[in-house]
């Protein structure tokens, strides 16, 4: 498929720069784990607790969240500051369904400003947790919305004007959940923490102290931050014991700046069953998945034609990301539908306006458009009005040669074409996300439901934070 040979074709081409600047030591072959130091280190994958859910009401989830500062052992004996949601490293995993009332109380223990975003989520401008939700150190936020979409996978990060890449480098990330009665009667793997697992994709650049490395490389502000060791919910390229049966694995690109190639070490096929806002009609096959920094893939991965003591890696171009061990036989009473939901097609023609963006600059000068938000500019200038209820194509094109995934707040976009050709079969779907590189163009289709100021921008979190970021009122 183009674009997966497009994509992997620029993964080699960034991971060679980095490379170049990133001294590539045995790291990521460390025993290594997360969580409190007094707990015994072990390198198993931690899975993310539910987080509490305190309303009695059927049609309310009520959750806290506390963004705090932690220590966390990623190396043996080695403790690292981090920064959390209700812990040391990353957060709880919020679950919903479709319908019910969301309400997060979040309490900033930091002693620097942050934002909650709930990427994926359509949720009113003001409830959105992009740079103008700004809570204070110190002090809460406490939004409140219904949740109006299809089950997925999202997700929520920290979004300061300026500083969303390092707050969400030192751990402010968590997986969001959103069920519906569609998901709930599918046959597929989705029992929590058995065989439905949300797996976080980080790298990360560690000191031999083990503290985090941050934008201390030549390339760093012009490609990304990368670096050399991958954490999977928090733990160094962990395993995972798996019985031979499918398993679904929720994966969030939750990396700065770092384009996957996803492949199994043993070229068995796998299933991708959801793009980043929603099932796919039907699964598609796979035996390369690229996932971009901010987009999701929920994929099953059929471990039956593994005998116990297998181990299948999960890698991405020749960097290991984790390993799969298969344990034992398992019964298995579940299936791959040949058809997960129906999406329908919105019509080109029923797009009322289109708009023409371009990823401009790279480093210091990054922007759209040849325009930047950023720390210094604010966030005073609108860049463009839309109104609710209309439907509008926006093109964008790269003009760096760096890869761009594209993100827009408050709405869910289908794509209409790459270089005028129908995007891949997974990227037919539901996204929020799409990775634009190599000079390449994409039209995207969408129609905006929610008033507000939302934030569109490049989810390469250190172009955003330089500027790669320009936001839009909808009316
Ligand atoms: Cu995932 Cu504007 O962010
Ligand atoms: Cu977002
Ligand atoms: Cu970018």
């Amino acid at each position: 498929m183009k674009t997966r040979e497009i994509s992997r074709r620029h993964f080699i081409k960034v991971a060679g720069a980095a490379a170049a600047v990133v001294a590539l030591g045995n790291l990521a072959a460390f025993p290594a784990g997360c969580g409190p130091k007094k707990a015994a280190f072990s390198n198993k994958l931690p899975i993310p607790p539910l987080a509490k859910n305190s309303s009695t009401d059927p049609s309310k989830v009520a959750f806290e969240l506390t963004v705090q500062k932690g220590t966390s052992e990623f190396f043996e004996g080695k403790s690292t500051a981090t920064l959390g949601y209700n812990g040391n490293y990353l957060g709880p995993v919020l679950r919903a369904k479709k319908g019910q009332q969301v309400s997060v109380k979040v309490k900033n223990m930091l002693d620097e400003e942050t934002t909650v975003h709930w990427h994926g989520v359509i949720v009113p401008g003001e409830m959105d947790g992009g740079p103008h939700q700004t809570i204070a150190a110190g002090s809460e936020w406490n939004p409140a919305y219904v949740v109006q979409q299809q089950a997925a996978t999202v997700w929520y990060h920290a979004h300061p004007l300026g500083k969303t890449a390092p707050q969400v480098y030192k751990g402010l990330a968590g997986v969001f959940i959103i069920d519906d009665e569609e998901s709930q009667a599918l046959n597929i793997p989705r029992d929590y923490g058995v065989n439905d697992i949300p797996l976080v994709i980080q790298d990360r650049r560690f000191a031999p102290d083990g503290s985090l490395l941050y934008m201390d490389g030549p390339n760093d502000a012009l490609l990304g931050m990368m670096g050399d060791t991958v954490l999977v919910n928090g733990a160094v390229s962990p395993i995972l014991d798996v019985n031979t049966v499918k398993m679904r694995f929720r994966l969030v690109n939750g990396s700065n700046a770092r384009v996957y190639d996803f492949t199994l070490s043993n070229k068995a096929k796998f299933s991708q069953i959801a793009s980043d806002t929603g099932f796919l009609e039907a699964p598609v096959e796979l035996d390369t998945l690229p996932l971009s920094p901010g987009e999701r893939a929920e994929i099953i991965v059929d471990f039956s034609s593994n005998a116990a003591g297998d181990v299948v890696t999960l890698n991405s171009g020749n960097m290991k990301i984790m390993d799969f061990n298969a344990t034992q036989k398992g019964n298995d009473a579940t299936s791959i539908p040949a058809k997960l939901t129906s999406i329908s097609k919105i019509d080109e023609k029923s797009a009322v306006k289109t708009r023409s963006f371009r990823f401009t600059g790279g480093g210091d000068r990054a922007g759209i458009n040849g325009l930047r938000m950023n720390a210094k500019t604010g966030m005073d200038t609108i860049n463009e009005t839309v109104q609710v209820g209309d439907t509008e194509i926006w093109e964008w094109v790269d003009q760096t040669g760096i890869p761009h995934p594209l993100h827009i707040h408050g709405v869910h976009f289908q794509v209409l074409d790459r270089d005028g050709q129908p995007p891949p079969a997974n990227e037919q779907g539901w996204k929020d996300t799409l990775l634009i590189d190599n000079s390449r163009k994409a039209r995207v289709i969408m129609k905006f439901t929610q008033k507000g100021l939302f934030m569109f921008h490049c989810h390469n979190l250190e172009h955003e934070d330089e500027g790669m970021m320009l936001q839009y009122e909808c009316k």
